[in-house]
Parts: C-alpha cells; sequence; structure tokens
C-alpha cells in the first residue's frame, strides 16, 4: 500500500484529494492535516464516512508517507515540500510554487520571493499526458494550475506539431466559485455571484499566463506561439472550468486532419475526450469526473479555429490530476481510484 498524507485537508482541492485517497485500493492515508480546524472529525466538515482526525502540521511525522499532497496557498507551501523532501517523501504540490522554472519570474508573478529556488529545477509540471516519463521518476511534481490544464491539454496536439509558431492566442475562461477556494471572501459569496457573469484580471493579468506561456513554449517543438491573450470569468456554479480558445487555422489543414492529429495524440488517454464533430464541450461532460472534453470547431472562412476545451477545476484541474501522478510516479494503473 502507498501511504499518502494531505496537507491542507480542510480547503477544497485538500478535502477532494482526501475523498480520492480514501477509496483508492492501493492506498492507506497516513494522516491529514489542517490548521483552523485541527482535531475535528473529516465528516464535522464534510458529509462523508471518511473516519479520520484532521491533526496539525507539527503533530505528524511526515516519513510516516511515501507521497505528501500539498494543498496549501503558493509561499505556505514551498517550506513544507522542503521538509518533505527532507524526510523521504515524494511529493505533489497542488499550489504554483514549484510550477514556474525561473525564480524571478516567480517573484514577479507572486510578488514575494521564492522560498525554495533550489528545488524549481528539479520539480516536473506534472500535465499527465504529457509528462508521463519525467512524473514516473519525480520526487517533486508542480501539479498543474486548473486554467492551464484546460487550455494545454486543448493546445499540446496543435503545439506539437509546430502549428502554432508565431500565433497570438486567445483564450476566454469561465471558471466555477470553488476555483477560489473555501477561504470567505466577499467577492464569493453567494449574493455576489449568482445570476452573474464576471470577467477578472482580463488581458494578460492573471497569474496563471505565466504558467500558461511557460508551458506553451516548452510544448512547442519548434517556435512559440508569439502572444498570449486570456480572459478569465467567475461562473455562478460550484465547480468546472470552460476555456474557448481561438487560434489561428493552421494553412492548408481541413478539419478532418485537424481532428485525426488529436484522435491521434488523444485516441489511448483514457482523461481526455475529444468529441465528434459538430458536438461542443460542456461543463456537464466532466464535472465531477478526472476527464478533459475538448471540441474542435474550424472557421475556414476566416482562417480561424475554435478549441472549446472543459475540466472540473477541483479534479482534473487539481486533486483528480494529482491522483493520477501519484499514480504514475508509483507505477500502478494509471486510473486506479479515478
Ligand atoms: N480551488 C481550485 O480550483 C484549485 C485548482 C488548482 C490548484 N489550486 C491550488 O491549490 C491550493 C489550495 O487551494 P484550495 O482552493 O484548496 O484552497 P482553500 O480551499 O483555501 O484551502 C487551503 C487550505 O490550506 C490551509 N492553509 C491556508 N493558509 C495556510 C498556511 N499559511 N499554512 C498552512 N495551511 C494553510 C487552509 O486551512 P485553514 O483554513 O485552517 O487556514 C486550508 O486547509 C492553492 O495553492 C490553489 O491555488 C486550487
Amino acid at each position: 500500500m502507498i501511504r499518502a498524507g494531505v496537507i491542507g485537508a480542510t480547503g477544497y482541492t485538500g478535502f477532494e484529494t482526501v475523498q480520492l485517497l480514501a477509496r483508492h485500493p492501493a492506498v492507506e492515508l497516513a494522516f491529514v492535516t489542517a490548521r483552523s480546524d485541527a482535531g475535528k472529525r473529516v465528516s464535522d466538515l464534510y458529509p462523508v464516512p471518511v473516519d479520520l482526525v484532521f491533526q496539525r502540521l507539527e503533530e505528524v511525522r511526515l516519513a510516516d508517507a511515501d507521497v505528501l499532497f500539498l494543498a496549501l496557498p503558493h509561499a505556505a507551501a514551498a517550506d513544507v515540500a522542503v521538509e518533505a523532501l527532507a524526510a523521504g517523501c515524494r511529493v505533489i504540490d497542488l499550489s504554483a510554487d514549484f510550477r514556474l522554472r525561473d525564480a524571478d519570474r516567480y517573484a514577479a508573478w507572486y510578488d514575494h520571493t521564492h522560498p525554495a529556488p533550489h528545488l524549481l529545477s528539479e520539480a516536473v509540471y506534472g500535465l499527465t499526458e504529457w509528462a508521463r516519463d519525467e512524473v514516473r521518476h519525480a520526487r517533486l511534481v508542480a501539479n498543474p494550475g486548473c486554467y492551464p490544464t484546460s487550455i494545454l491539454l486543448a493546445l499540446a496536439p496543435l503545439l506539437h506539431a509546430g502549428l502554432l509558431q508565431g500565433a497570438t492566442i486567445i483564450a476566454d475562461s469561465k471558471s466555477g466559485v470553488s476555483g477560489a477556494g473555501r477561504q470567505a471572501r466577499i467577492g464569493s459569496l453567494f449574493a455576489e455571484v449568482s445570476e452573474n457573469l464576471k470577467p477578472y484580471s482580463i488581458g494578460r493579468r492573471h497569474r496563471h499566463v505565466a504558467e500558461i506561456e511557460q508551458e506553451l513554449a516548452a510544448l512547442a517543438r519548434m517556435a512559440a506561439p508569439a502572444g498570449f491573450i486570456f480572459s478569465p470569468h467567475l461562473l455562478p456554479v460550484t465547480r468546472g472550468i470552460l476555456s474557448t480558445i481561438y487560434v489561428p487555422l493552421p494553412e492548408s489543414w481541413s478539419a478532418a486532419a485537424l481532428r485525426t492529429l488529436y484522435q491521434e495524440r488523444y485516441g489511448g488517454e483514457p482523461f481526455v475526450w475529444l468529441l465528434h464533430e459538430g458536438e461542443h464541450a460542456t461543463l456537464a461532460h466532466t464535472v465531477r469526473t478526472n476527464r478533459c472534453a475538448i471540441s474542435l470547431h474550424s472557421v475556414p472562412e476566416q482562417g480561424q479555429l475554435i478549441i472549446v476545451s472543459t475540466i472540473d477545476n477541483l479534479l482534473k484541474g487539481a486533486a483528480g490530476q494529482a491522483v493520477q501522478n501519484m499514480n504514475v510516479m508509483f507505477s500502478i494503473e494509471e486510473t486506479l481510484g479515478l
């Protein structure tokens, strides 16, 4: 059995990870930690039959876990990662702390100095479908962000085929409210969110721009795309992300040829669902699953390709992909527990 610990287990992604691990046939939950709710039972907070008590981080022995899931805010996660690696654990960090490979870029986007820059070159960016070999051997996996997962999976086949050189990419994304975490904030209140659709940080202001641009460049076989514009929106649903992505239609590529490119890359992927021609990816295709659904829409008269991609932000965008990465790291069936 793999012994797993979850740090920050009372938050949305932490709790989602606990739920997945509690029913995972190859995992034994060694401990789950919390701050303000330490001492309470899991079932005191969430209506699920998980018979565990949240402990303080200081009370647990990190070495009792083979793998540690960090579901903490950025900056808090890095310090725990350092301790966990020293204790011999493998680490899957759901925060943004190890996603950017450059400490200066991290400081510029996250407004503070990176707490453990020496680990940045070691961390593996865990977009599982495109990084299996590296994830398998990793000590430290930077689990991708939710918006980046929906956008990168949608674009990766084009990038890998060298079809977006010099292109400007526009991603218009909508996220459910759980994307902001469980912390009380006025902007997440029901009365603020319901019956509205609200853009925020549009253009190039959202922190995920840095991560997406880094990975667009990494996935591009030849020259990277020239520009990336990102417009996130807050959607009045609890969970789910839908990204509508506009790219130039690759010259002399028919809709059928593009579909074949995606089918060849994703045909064997258990968690990527390429929809049939004429179908549109919706939140209902993916919410409460670890899937990413993708639909392709060519607009040849305007030289445009529109890709719609959806995920559950708490699963394929966080806990689900983290467990998928754990399965790869421990060489067990990738779909186990998912
Ligand atoms: N929500 C999403 O859709 C999503 C998707 C992908 C990645 N992520 C990333 O995953 C991480 C967790 O997100 P979340 O949405 O689950 O957040 P959350 O619901 O706000 O939960 C955060 C957890 O961390 C604990 N915590 C907060 N500050 C801490 C500190 N300084 N030291 C130790 N523990 C602390 C909280 O406990 P207390 O309440 O007791 O402080 C809580 O258990 C974040 O880095 C986030 O960016 C989130």
